[in-house]
This record gives C-alpha cells, sequence and structure tokens, in this order.
C-alpha cells in the first residue's frame, strides 16, 4: 500500500496574521507562502542551497509566546492573552525555522533600518553602473536598493578596485567588483555539481571570488551559477551584453537532452533564441539544468535545414506530399524508423500510421554515460512516450541491422524514417537505394537525398507537444520561436498521412483536437486529457505496466530505478 507522507503544519503569526506552515520552513519561505505580494528580501539564501547567512539583507524582528521561567506557565497581559516576548534585535529569516506560536514583523521601523543599513554596506563597493550592467533586469541588488536603500550614498572615499572580466572557465565570466560575496556560487559547485572549484580570497574589503589554484569553473553546470548570481558578477561568456533581458520573450519549454526532461524555459527575440535557462521543477531538475542542454538551439540552427516538401526533388505542398506518402505506405512492404526524440503527439500517429499499413517498427536507443546529475543514460527525451502509445513494446535496439535484413531479403521495400540518419545506424547507403524512403528530418543528410518523399520537420523550440521523462511523467513544452515558412509541426503531417491511409477526413488540425484521439487511443491517458491541460509541473503516469523492462537509467538527481521500481511495485494480491 501506497502511504502518503503527512506533512506537520505549525501556526506562527506573520505582521498580525496566523499562518499555518510545514514545521521546519523557515521564515523567507513562510513569509512567501502568505503571498499578497509579501516578500523577504535576500541575497545568499537559496532554497535549493545549504544555508549560509552571509548577507544579513533577510532581517526580521520575531518573537515567541512568553512563559514565566520558574513556573512554566504562560504569561498573559491584562487583556488576558499570552505575551510576545520580542528578541532586542532583529534575526535572519533564513536561518530561523517556523516554531509553534512564532511572532514574525517584516515591516517594523527596526527591519526597514536593518534593510537600509546592508544595503547601504553593499554599495560602498559595489559599481554604481546599472545602466551597462549585464544583469539589469533581473538584478536582486538592484532592485532591492530600490525598494529598500537610503536612495543617496554616504561614502565619499574611493571605491575598491578589483579584476574586472575574469575567466572563471570557457563560459563564465566574473566581474569582481559586483560580487556581493554571497557565496552561493560557491555552495552550488560545491553541493551540486560536485565541483569544489570556487572560493573567497583575501579579507574584508578585499574578499575576491576566485578559482581554486590551477583548476577552472568548466563542469556541465557551470552556468548554473549566472543563473543564481544576485548581481552581475557571474555573466555568461555567450550571452552577455548580447540583449537586454526585458526584450526577451520567454517560453516554457523541456530540455531534449536526455530523459531526465529538465524545465526550461526559452529566451527569444523576433524568431531568435538568445539563451536557455532551467525552470523550476522540484520532481524533475529543482532549480538546475547542464550547460550542454542550454546548446541544444545552436545545433537547429546549423546545417541545411529542410525547408520545402519535396516527391522525387519536386516542390510540392504539404497535403501532396501526405498523400503521396500514404499512396507508397499502402503499397508496399513498409517499415518504420520510429524516433525516441519524437513528441507524444508524433509517435501516436506513427502508431497509426504502423497500424494501418501494416508496417513494423524499429526505434534505436540513443546511450550514452550519466553524471549522476542530470544527464541521464537515456540521451532522448521520449523513450517512455513510445512505449506508452504502444508504438514499441520493448526497449529499442543499438542498430538497424535487423531492418537492414529485411531489405536484403525482400521483406521491406518501403521505409517512412523520422529524423535518424539511417545510414550511421547500420543501414548502409547502398541498400538504402533498394527501397523508396519517405525521410521526415530537420536537416538535409545521405538519407534524405535518396528520399522519394521529404517531409521537412520542426525542432522543438518551434511546436507545441509533449515528452514523457525517466519517471513517467509526461510533460508539455510549448513553441518558443516560429519555424521556416510553410512548415507544419510534425504532428499534423503525420496525421494528415494516418488519416489518407485510413480514407478518413482529417479533423481541425490543432494539436487539442489531436488530443481528442490521443487520450481516447492510448490507456495510461484520461480520456479528457488535453495538451493545454497538461499542469506546467507535469502529470505524473501509472507506470507499472512497464516497471519490467530494463531501462538503463540507474540513479540521477530526482531519480533512483531501484527506489521507483520499488515505490510503484503492486504488492501481490492487492
Ligand atoms: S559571484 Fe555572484 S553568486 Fe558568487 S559570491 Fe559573488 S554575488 Fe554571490
Ligand atoms: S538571505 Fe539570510 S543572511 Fe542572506
Amino acid at each position: 500500500m501506497k502511504v502518503d507522507s503527512v506533512v506537520d503544519y505549525v501556526t506562527i503569526n506573520i505582521d498580525g496574521e496566523d499562518v499555518d506552515v510545514p514545521k521546519g520552513t523557515n521564515i523567507i519561505e513562510a513569509v512567501k507562502m502568505v503571498g499578497k505580494g509579501k516578500e523577504v528580501p535576500h541575497y545568499c539564501y537559496h532554497p535549493k542551497l545549504s544555508i549560509a547567512g552571509n548577507c544579513r539583507m533577510c532581517m526580521v524582528e520575531m518573537g515567541m509566546p512568553m512563559r514565566d521561567r520558574a513556573t512554566g506557565e504562560a504569561v498573559l497581559d491584562e487583556n488576558g492573552v499570552q505575551k510576545i516576548g520580542w528578541m532586542p534585535k532583529p534575526t535572519i529569516g533564513c536561518a530561523t525555522n517556523a516554531a509553534p506560536g512564532m511572532h514574525i514583523r517584516t515591516n517594523s521601523e527596526m527591519v526597514k533600518e536593518s534593510r537600509n543599513g546592508v544595503t547601504e554596506f553593499l554599495l560602498i563597493n559595489h559599481p554604481l553602473d546599472c545602466p551597462i550592467c549585464d544583469q539589469a533586469g533581473e538584478c536582486r541588488l538592484q532592485e532591492f536598493s530600490a525598494e529598500h536603500g537610503r536612495g543617496y550614498s554616504r561614502f565619499i572615499e574611493q571605491k575598491n578596485v578589483k579584476p574586472k572580466r575574469t575567466r572563471l572557465g570557457s563560459r563564465v565570466t566574473l566581474d569582481d567588483e559586483r560580487c556581493i560575496l554571497c557565496s552561493r556560487c560557491i555552495r552550488f559547485s560545491k553541493e551540486i555539481a560536485k565541483d569544489d572549484v570556487l572560493g573567497f580570497v583575501d579579507r574584508g574589503t578585499y574578499s575576491t571570488l576566485t578559482c581554486f589554484p590551477g583548476k577552472e569553473l568548466e563542469n556541465n553546470y557551470s552556468l548554473n551559477t549566472v543563473d543564481i548570481c544576485p548581481v552581475g558578477a557571474l555573466t555568461s561568456t555567450d550571452f552577455r551584453f548580447k540583449m537586454r533581458v526585458w526584450f526577451l520573450k520567454r517560453t516554457h519549454s523541456i530540455c531534449t537532452e536526455s530523459s531526465v526532461g529538465a524545465n526550461t524555459e526559452i529566451w527569444s527575440r523576433e524568431g531568435k533564441i538568445y539563451r536557455i535557462t532551467p525552470r523550476r521543477n522540484d520532481a524533475v531538475n529543482d532549480t538546475w539544468m547542464t550547460d550542454s542542454g542550454r546548446e541544444l538551439f545552436k545545433e537547429v540552427e546549423v546545417g541545411d535545414r529542410l525547408t520545402h516538401y519535396t516527391i522525387d526533388g519536386v516542390h510540392k505542398t504539404s497535403a501532396e506530399t501526405a498523400a503521396a506518402a500514404a499512396k507508397l505506405l499502402k503499397e508496399g512492404k513498409v517499415a518504420i524508423i520510429a524516433s525516441p526524440h519524437s513528441s507524444v503527439e508524433e509517435q501516436f500517429y506513427c502508431k497509426a500510421i504502423a497500424d494501418r499499413s501494416e508496417a513494423t517498427v524499429s526505434l534505436v536507443s540513443h546511450y550514452g554515460a550519466t553524471d549522476g546529475i542530470l544527464q541521464s543514460e537515456d540521451r532522448s527525451p521520449n523513450l517512455r512516450g513510445a512505449l506508452v502509445n504502444g508504438l514499441v513494446d520493448h526497449l529499442p535496439d543499438a542498430d538497424l541491422s535487423a531492418v537492414a535484413q529485411q531489405i536484403e531479403s525482400g521483406a521491406v521495400d518501403t521505409l517512412l524514417v523520422v529524423n535518424e540518419e539511417v545510414t550511421q545506424l547500420g543501414i548502409s547507403a547502398e541498400l538504402l537505394k533498394k527501397v523508396k524512403v519517405i525521410y521526415i528530418g530537420l536537416h538535409a543528410n545521405v538519407v534524405s537525398e535518396d528520399a522519394a518523399i521529404v517531409i521537412p520537420s520542426l525542432s522543438v523550440f518551434e511546436k507545441d507537444g509533449s515528452f514523457i521523462n525517466q519517471s513517467f511523467r509526461l510533460q508539455r513544452f510549448k513553441a518558443a520561436i516560429p519555424g521556416p515558412r510553410g512548415v507544419l509541426s510534425d504532428f499534423m503531417v503525420l496525421e494528415h498521412i494516418a488519416e489518407a491511409l485510413a480514407d478518413e477526413k482529417i479533423p481541425s488540425g490543432s494539436i487539442d483536437a489531436a488530443w481528442e484521439h490521443i487520450a481516447k487511443g492510448v490507456s495510461q491517458f484520461d480520456d479528457s486529457l488535453r495538451w493545454r491541460s497538461i499542469p506546467e509541473e507535469g502529470l505524473e503516469l501509472d507506470p507499472t505496466a512497464f516497471l519490467d523492462l530494463p531501462f538503463v537509467e540507474t540513479k540521477n538527481l530526482k531519480y533512483d530505478s531501484a527506489a521507483f521500481k520499488e515505490a510503484h511495485a503492486t504488492p501481490a494480491g492487492a
């Protein structure tokens, strides 16, 4: 039997209002839970890192219900209400945990004066160059200085000069003058990336962040330090000074680097992607992602992108191409090379095409080594999707030698290839010439050159869709930028081919219309589920039907294969 964890709640009083918060919640988080725009300003605290308590910006007043020391009896005021014993000095909210009856003041004169003092102190040596700073628009120091600062400086001495544009690694540049010594980057490198390379040297106002001698910030998570740096000290060497963040549109997406399915945000403007950053999902990636995952959009931009629907090299419309593809599939002995990189929607229609053309379906594995954090062994985002859709019922082979044999023997004379370079996977270019090929892909390659029908594909950044990650969590992604003009989303073309094979009329062509079929056709999905209704944090599916498959993922930040199996195993007799 699965036992839901029980959370203990305690009642505390924040600015005169009683609130129930989970026991052990620190005051920064407790105040956040009150909502109504209430916030305890902070720099060094980060919800996913250890507490350092060094910036002192999160000062609050704290008091506890008074008791008589001798008798233990509650001390009451003249109205019979228990008195609150306020601490004489403010305390830091990040290191104070909620306890029953605790009283907190986040807005008293004493608190305001503390924040004011801390801000003035931080700005003594911080350059006042916000107009040219790359962090403008997302700088906590700038925001809190405006909100909690004095508005003028009493410092007339010479500011400290520290190193500028220091290279910490190939992807991160440090402006030491801007560093407020919060140590978030140091703690991240040590605690999450497990690469203890950063530290402070020198004392007092001369304290400086640096890499340990002979080391560099070169791990595959280095750009997370840029995300969490509350000021403009750490910047992405690639992104710095390219674009003001307030010009950029943010779109929720999913990283396709591996089956982890890290939640991401795509920052784009006028059809161009400028950067990718992680989006918080405590069940998947916390607030982190790999550096390599942030670079994936560049792969789409390079190379010879397919932009036209063609039949025998002649440009056609998508409808003509889909009809021609359906005709080939009807006549031929078909094998489909599907892809674990395709979305749930695309795989659903691949399955429909396979059923209607009596085709065999093969997937190829894309495995690598895990880093134990957010890069899993399965370097495809949606292998689970292929299983849930019923496209395949087993884990993929490493190559396509079985399909190659079928071509040799004449059992297959037509191939539908979805985004796989099959000539590097066991089907030689010579063998490929023996079959009629329908190729759906992003870039031109040997397969598209020989294909009778070519269908251009959209990248994950250009279409809506969903993936199912390593722990069977259905997550949706949205189009951030438009694809090449005239190119339809892949699922629509596949849907057109599937419909043509069954001589059915195509429905509306929207993703939610497609989900009317998908939700009904896939047993793991609720009939009423639509793409739009998949929650932002994803939807956990029932994995029990697949628990016996030998998945390659072992253990990473949020996944442990043994624990996952155990947690979902149905006890005998249940
Ligand atoms: S570089 Fe940024 S994250 Fe690192 S200690 Fe300085 S202010 Fe904090
Ligand atoms: S956030 Fe509490 S001391 Fe920095």
